[in-house]
């Protein structure tokens, strides 16, 4: 079923590389301090929870109700995880240290060196290979900016299935590139609302320029799904997903041992939270000691404005409310480069440790962000993505506020920004 052979060697990789990938990936549910508030049906004329069950894959399902604590890695989803660059590269930041004159030490994961460029990849991979193992041909998803989407592209050719992806129409037109790089990988695009689904007819009929939004293109995806028996990918949020993730923070745990190194802080940005629970949630039980910092983006601060409360995950309301921290459905973001951080709730899991004061969490404005990817690439060499600019903006930040103390600093950097450098056009 799979285009690779699986008997070939995939990636030179010498053992002690391979044995950094885990083995089993790390769900934080069980590790909570109380108990996780279940997702609930929408007052809907159908069932959200329900309509999870025939648009998810089985699996995935399975991963997203379960206690366990560790879920093996199939050996088919290592191999592909190695075939797109994994591990990821755990680096020490002289540049960085030098240039802020830093006593202490800091770290960066870098999963900008993936083959899509960012973490997404990590949880669409196996989404798209438990979809094809159910017999399915097709799954389908929606994508904002493009890096969800991209993800899902690849990870269905990988599984050799088709991806159908509903991009946010004023996206479609303003990335031509995002939607090439999609179809390089054989996914098929269309903007979002469509013509494909009742849903889109249905809003293009009073607006034929209508520009979109992710609960627009959430709704065609799964409408889409339902009615041609397809599986939906989720980018985020989702407990499985956070669980797939955690494969970035089980790698740095391990590399950190090789290099001697314990974390004294760990900073990481969240959009709905799937890259900083995958890098930190690991780190956190090793830890327990360990300072830990959530950026968000300051024109969507949903910690430090939102509510923690029941809210819809979707603007459209298709799939259940999740306790968690949110700024509302309807919370309309401003127009950031930082397209992966314009939502306005954040993982049910992470939202409890913010909550219950173990993570802390920093709002970043755009100018700031944009100062501290220049300092990075400067300094390091990397153009790192707009969202991880966050990350690095509260990184910097930290380490001028502490800089004759020796702490070991970790940021997660989710992303490359090579396909996002419009973010510096208008910038002197
Ligand atoms: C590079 C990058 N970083 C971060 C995010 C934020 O998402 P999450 O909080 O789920 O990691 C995105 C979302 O698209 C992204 O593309």
């Amino acid at each position: 079923m799979f285009i690779y052979d699986t008997l070939m060697p995939i990636n030179m990789l010498s053992s002690q590389e391979k044995e950094l990938i885990p083995e089993n990936w790390y769900n934080v549910v069980p590790d909570l301090p109380e108990q996780l508030p279940p997702p609930i049906d929408n007052e809907a004329e159908r069932s959200s929870i329900e309509l999870l069950n025939r648009i998810l894959p089985k699996e995935v399902l399975r991963q997203e109700f379960t206690f366990q604590r560790y879920m093996k890695i199939p050996d088919d989803i290592r191999e592909i995880y190695e075939q797109i660059g994994r591990p990821t590269p755990l680096v020490r930041a002289r540049g960085l240290e030098q240039f802020l004159d830093y006593s202490g030490k800091i770290y960066f994961k870098y999963e900008g060196a993936t083959v899509t460029g960012s973490h997404k990849i990590n949880t669409a991979i196996p989404q798209a290979i438990y979809a094809a193992k159910e017999g399915v041909q097709k799954v389908v998803t929606e994508t904002g900016a493009g890096q969800w989407g991209t993800a899902t592209s690849v990870a269905a050719s990988f599984a050799g299935i088709k991806a159908k992806i509903f991009m946010v129409r004023i996206s479609y037109q303003q990335k031509p590139l995002r939607k090439k790089i999609m179809e390089l990988y054989g996914g098929t695009v269309s903007p979002s609302p469509s013509d494909e689904t009742r849903f889109g007819r249905n809003l293009l009929k009073d607006n034929p320029d209508h520009p979109g939004s992710l609960g627009i293109g959430i709704g065609e995806a799964v409408e889409y799904a339902l009615d041609h028996d397809l599986r939906y990918l989720v980018g985020s949020v989702f407990n499985s997903v956070l669980t797939h993730q955690s494969i970035i923070g089980l790698e740095t745990e391990k590399q950190l041992e090789i290099a001697g190194e314990e974390p004294d802080v760990l900073i990481g940005c969240v959009g709905g939270g799937s890259n900083f629970g995958g890098f930190s949630f690991p780190l956190i039980k090793k830890f327990k000691e360990v300072e830990v910092i959530a950026s968000t983006a300051a024109e969507v601060p949903k910690f430090s404005h939102g509510e923690y409360k029941y809210d819809y995950v979707d603007t459209a309301r298709i799939l259940p409310s999740v306790k968690m921290y949110s700024l509302g459905a309807d919370f309309v973001p401003e127009k950031i480069y930082a397209g992966g951080l314009r939502y306005h709730g954040a993982a049910p899991s992470l939202s409890m440790l913010v909550k219950t004061g173990r993570v802390a969490t920093r709002d970043e404005d755009e100018n700031h962000v944009i100062q501290a990817l220049k300092i990075f690439s400067k300094t390091q060499g990397i153009v790192a993505a707009p969202e991880s600019g966050h990350a690095l903006a509260s990184a910097i930040d930290y380490v001028r506020k502490h800089k004759h103390e020796k702490k070991t600093v970790v940021v997660n950097v989710s992303g490359h920004g090579l396909l996002d450098l419009s973010i510096f056009r208008d910038d002197k």
